[in-house]
């Protein structure tokens, strides 16, 4: 399947909707469109970044070890990913989950932060 040259995030939550180019980061995304994903470290490890894979998940690069691991350790959905270490290949339906997130809490599968 040929990848195309631009693609499509959204979220629903916020109602963003936005075009960028195939194979940049969710973080360029962030910073070029002010979407609601914060990050920190850029290396998979605070996991500030996390995101919620709505729909598209498989327009997204794929997981490396680094961010496997560290996905592992807060034992994440398997939807989640860490937005510094995605690249975008086709249109995403995302949701950010902030450090906050009552999502993120132990009985839902994560760890206390
Ligand atoms: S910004 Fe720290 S894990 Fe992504």
């Amino acid at each position: 399947m040929e990848t195309p040259k631009t693609v499509k995030i959204i979220f629903p939550r916020t109602g963003q909707e936005c075009e960028v180019d195939a194979g940049d980061t969710l973080v360029d995304a962030t910073f070029r469109h002010d979407l609601p994903i914060r990050y920190r470290c850029e290396r998979a490890v605070c996991t500030t970044c996390l995101t919620e894979v709505m729909e598209g998940a498989p327009n997204l690069s794929e997981m490396e070890e680094r961010e496997r691991q560290t996905l592992a350790a807060i034992k994440a959905q398997p939807h989640w990913r860490l937005a510094c270490q995605v690249s975008v290949l086709g249109d995403v339906k995302l949701d950010y989950l902030p450090i906050t997130d009552p999502r993120r809490k132990p009985e839902k599968g994560g760890i206390e932060f």
